[in-house]
């Protein structure tokens, strides 16, 4: 067990959920907000919970039933639920009178803040970024790459990813992959989004798999930029997500990576690399680019960053810096209790090696995964880097494709879900179909917590591969 292991074991252990399975009956507080709350809303409806406490791991509902939170904010909270350091940063930027809000004006918070962020950057990106404050989402940063790499390139398309997620705004909107929030809509306000294959090693879009899918993959996106009759504008940037998030968990071959550094960098095309859910540790690295030794042209941050509230910023290399004064304005983007709360978690994830923590607990709970999986058939897919991790459920009856994969098994995913919430365990669904049950938890948990979150899991599934 590493050092780093033992340093964050050391702080105290809250309280297991129970053997008892929990039931789900609408009371009065869920009801109104079903009542109330628009159609939109989104994770009540699979996680019909209503909370009091949280601390760390654990979540208490108002009925004071604990759960697993191992969703932790869409992987916002990478030290948990009111980490004392995070705390102890908020009260003081109270105590200190400091203005709670002042748009981009600069202030001794701020400035560290900036120290602390550009310290995290690896050496060859810190000696040429600058940064842009956002409005407070991830979304708001994305629009703001998209504004910075058009106005300097002077040209207006994008590649993305199918399979991509970069934000639900009309921009960011259109970068994505799934379908789902865009048929409402009809045309989308940006247009000029071209989608490219994503390294998806189980399901190779190109039907290779391996090196070989990864080759065609970086043939295809070479050939597409090059080609004189390829009928795409050269694009102003490609945006990646190198673990792709919503999509379904999808960690990008490292080859593949620098393949499209390689690729991107040749023909003057910006690199933007979506950190927004893989950054800060997350992946085992600070930055997830980072395992592949990339130096990108933009980097989008938010969700980690602000400490569990709410902060998002662009970091980019200098020489896309022609943008005017006032193209991205907004104005919440002086969040100082967030910029001193992710002050605090960035100085803790470096004191405490969470990276190194990150990875052995990935490592962990994905060979929990991996043993669960011989009694499993429905367990297709184990992937992801570091506490970002996912299982795609396959119907093993079904017809396979042309990899020999069986296909996804929406039906189950769902189920398993509810089993684990039954049993104290919060996760959540993604990918094509909402087949994939991801681990998002936070970056400190333990190796007993990961056991525990394992033991739950197998127990889930077990329930409901028997319900079907
Ligand atoms: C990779 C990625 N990009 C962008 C976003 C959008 O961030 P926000 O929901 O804060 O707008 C998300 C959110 O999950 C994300 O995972």
């Amino acid at each position: 067990m590493s050092v780093a292991t033992s340093l964050i074991e050391d702080q105290p252990a809250r309280v297991a959920p129970t053997e008892t399975l929990y039931q789900f009956e609408e009371t009065p507080l869920l009801a109104r907000q079903s009542r109330q709350e628009s159609n939109a809303r989104s994770y009540p409806r699979r996680i019909p919970l209503a909370l009091k406490r949280a601390r760390g791991l654990y979540v208490e509902d108002v009925e004071g039933r604990t759960f697993i939170d191992c969703l932790a904010g869409a992987g916002t909270l990478a030290l948990g639920h009111n980490h004392p350091v995070v705390i102890e940063a908020i009260q003081q930027v109270l105590s200190d009178e400091l203005p709670l809000h002042t748009l981009d004006l600069t202030t001794p918070v701020k400035d560290q803040f900036v120290q602390d962020l550009f310290g995290l950057l690896p050496p060859a990106l810190a000696a040429e970024a600058k940064i842009q404050f956002c409005g407070p989402t991830g979304t708001d940063a994305v629009e703001a790459a998209l504004k910075l790499v058009r106005t300097a390139t002077g040209r207006s398309t994008v590649l993305s990813f199918q399979g991509g997620y970069h934000g639900m705004s009309q921009g960011a909107l259109s970068l994505m992959g799934s379908l789902g929030p865009k048929k409402p809509l009809g045309a989308l306000l940006s247009s000029g989004v071209q989608f490219m294959p994503y390294p998806y090693d189980y399901r190779c879009p190109f039907g290779l798999g391996g090196t070989q899918g990864i080759k065609a993959n970086l043939n295809y996106l070479e050939n597409l930029l090059n080609d004189p009759e390829a009928g795409v504008q050269l694009p102003a940037a490609v945006i990646v997500e190198v673990v792709q998030g919503e999509g379904g968990v999808i960690p990008a071959d490292l080859d593949w990576l620098r393949g499209l550094r390689r690729i991107t960098e040749k023909a003057g095309v910006a690199l933007i690399v979506d950190e927004i859910q893989s950054g800060f540790a997350r992946t085992g690295k600070m930055f997830a680019f980072e395992h592949a030794g990339i130096t990108p042209d933009v980097v989008v941050m938010s969700k980690a960053i602000g400490g569990s509230l709410p902060l998002a910023v662009v970091i980019y290399r200098d020489w896309l810096d022609t943008w005017l004064p006032g193209a991205h304005a907004g104005t919440f983007r002086g969040n100082q209790m967030a910029m001193a709360a992710g002050s605090a978690v960035m100085r803790y994830l470096v004191e405490h090696r969470v990276c190194e923590h990150a990875a052995a607990m990935g490592e962990r709970l994905t060979e929990h995964l991996r043993i669960l999986q011989r009694d499993f058939p429905q367990m297709g897919d184990i992937r992801g880097r570091g506490l970002m991790l996912g299982v795609e459920l396959v119907d093993p009856a079904g017809a396979r494709d042309a990899l020999g994969h069986p296909p996804a098994f929406a039906r189950l995913a769902p189920l398993v879900q509810r089993e684990c919430l039954k049993r104290g365990l919060i996760l959540e669904l993604g990918g094509r179909h909402g087949a994939v049950v991801r681990f998002l938890p936070p970056l400190v948990i333990t190796s007993a917590e990961i056991d525990r979150v394992a033991e739950i899991f197998g127990r889930a599934l077990a329930a409901a591969t028997t319900t079907l």
